[in-house]
């Protein structure tokens, strides 16, 4: 095989998807250990005591920067070489959050065994599901008590509508918490508290029968462990890998990332299903990874805070053929060759100076302003990614300008920023209110801080009676027509010109859309 198709085959990308709390960074930090990307846990920034976010635009930047340097980590592991997407996640919650989600080929669900299913997880839950990602599950910190493993599966699949395989099933829990067993290879797993940057290496037994169970357990743990077992094994879905390549199925893992337990078993099972780079849809065309002519996407922007480097990283993930430094590429959407010199590539590790990346693999475009979210790269030809959607805001804020001479100054930056993704603009039909929209309140922190910076406009925010926003669309112009007449108190132009309808209520909304069946209410847009 060529080694452009075998670097391909041997990516693996993905991102993990958790509420706040649940042990993103932990179960980060102890990956990026077994891929030997960090000699000793712990270094991975963004942990809570950096991360309180505040307006004063030095936090701010801290905040940014905190997810620049880790927007994308490479390790190798075993044959494989791996790319975790970084979601960003607490304050910094943002569009940008579920775009990234666009960008991978299967995601890694973490789940606090005392909490279970929670808020935030459902929402990236519903964004995997557009692409049919491949979810594989891990239920976390089981040193603690938390919720019986039958309930917590019971619990994803009703609400997330998922089937759970376990593949290692969790000995006790919290102050009794021994180990797990894996359904797989029928070795039961040791647990031992490691904290810290040491590698995990509990004892392995091997086989339920094996007598060194009882000497461990007692005898009537290890009968009951047995039994327990035989009812799992009854009670619960076999481990399909068409159904969880199809999205339908997730393989489960217990463990506790802080005790670096678990994640081994993770990461060994993980390199032999999680699918390589997929293929990607276009408007024109279906592009496999395999093509030797380079392509890709632009998913996410990153802004510099810093005045001195007021340049943008635009976050491309190559879906075909090879990025080389210093190569040209077209900009399809201005039709424009650009050289794409000193890209950003990234390596965990620096053990490796890597100027080339493959598909699956990101790479960061330095640009000032000139790329789009959903920006297309070819070697050429006319393509346009689909699939990198507009996400419909859930936080809404009008806009108050200090001096109203600055007005086009302001429409010209929130129509910059909301290409960029930073936020959504939406501007009534019947009034002349301009209100911003996010996924995450700090969106707003970051939109005041760059009209400033960049535009010379100062504003703040207050609150609207907003709940929710929807693009509407419909087959009949005369419907839509109809609608647009009737329902204009509650309807807006986005940045793009798109007719949007924002609901005061989520009761509102339910029966606007009971109200109007020939209305198609979207919850996403195509950039
Ligand atoms: P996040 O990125 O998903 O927000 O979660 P993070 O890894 O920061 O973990 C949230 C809290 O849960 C942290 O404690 C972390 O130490 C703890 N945690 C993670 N994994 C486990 C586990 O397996 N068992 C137990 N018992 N706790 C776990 P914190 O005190 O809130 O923060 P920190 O001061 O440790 O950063």
């Amino acid at each position: 095989m060529s080694r452009y198709l075998d670097e391909t085959h041997r990516r693996r990308t993905f991102a993990i998807i958790s509420h706040p709390d649940a042990g993103k960074t932990t179960v980060t930090e102890k990956l990026l250990l077994y891929g030997r990307a960090i000699q000793q846990a712990g270094t991975v920034k963004g942990r809570k005591s950096d991360r309180h976010a505040t307006s004063d635009w030095m936090a701010l930047e801290k905040q940014r920067g905190i997810s620049v340097t880790s927007a994308v980590m490479q390790f190798p592991y075993k044959e494989r070489i791996i790319n975790l997407l970084d979601t960003p996640g607490h304050e910094d919650f943002s569009e940008d959050t579920y775009r990234v989600l666009t960008a991978v080929d299967s995601a890694l669900m973490v789940i606090d065994s005392a909490k279970g299913v929670e808020e935030r997880t459902i929402k990236l839950m519903d964004v995997c599901r557009l692409r049919d990602t491949p979810i594989l599950t891990f239920i976390n910190k089981l040193d603690r008590e938390g919720r019986e493993p039958i309930e917590l599966m019971d619990e994803v699949e009703k609400v997330l509508g998922i089937e759970c395989a376990p593949i290692t099933w969790p000995i006790g829990m919290g102050k009794g918490f021994k180990g797990v067993y894996h359904l797989y290879n029928q070795s039961i797993h040791l647990f031992s508290a490691t904290h810290g940057g040491k590698i995990q290496s509990g004892e392995v037994i091997q086989g339920l029968d094996n007598p060194r169970l009882e000497e461990v357990l007692g005898s009537s743990a290890a009968d009951e462990l047995r039994e327990e077992i035989e009812l799992v094994r009854g009670a619960s879905h076999e481990f399909n890998i068409d159904a969880f390549l199809a999205g339908k199925l997730s393989p489960v893992f217990f463990g506790s990332a802080i005790n670096n337990f678990g994640i081994e078993e993770l990461l060994d099972y993980f390199v032999e299903i999680a699918p390589p780079p997929q293929s990607h849809e276009t408007r024109q065309r279906i592009v496999e990874p395999e093509e030797e002519k380079f392509t890709g996407f632009v998913f996410k922007i990153q802004a510099n805070m810093d005045p001195q480097h007021r340049d943008r990283v635009a976050f491309l993930r190559v879906c075909s053929g090879t990025y080389e430094k210093g190569m040209k590429a077209r900009q399809v959407r201005i039709g424009k060759d650009v050289k794409l010199a000193n890209a950003i590539t990234f390596m965990a590790s620096e053990r490796e100076h890597v100027e080339t990346a493959y598909p699956g693999d990101i790479i960061g475009l330095h640009n000032h302003g000139t790329i789009q979210i959903g920006d297309t790269f070819t070697q050429g030809e006319e393509l346009k990614f689909t699939g990198i959607p507009n996400f419909a805001p859930e936080l809404f804020r009008r806009v108050r300008l200090r001096d109203p001479m600055k007005n086009k100054a302001l429409q010209k930056g929130l129509d910059q920023l909301s290409e960029e993704g930073a936020s959504q603009v939406f501007r009534p039909l019947n009034n002349n209110d301009i209100i911003v929209g996010a996924v995450g309140i700090l969106q707003f922190d970051v939109v005041a801080f760059r009209l400033k910076e960049e535009y010379n406009v100062e504003c703040s925010f207050e609150a609207v009676n907003v709940n929710t926003a929807r693009w509407v669309t419909a087959e009949d112009e005369k419907k839509l027509a109809e609608f647009r007449k009737k329902a204009s108190d509650n309807l807006a132009l986005d940045a793009a010109g798109s007719l949007t309808y924002l609901a005061p209520t989520r009761v509102n909304l339910d029966l606007t859309i009971e109200r109007w069946p020939d209305i198609a209410f979207h919850a996403t847009r195509e950039h």
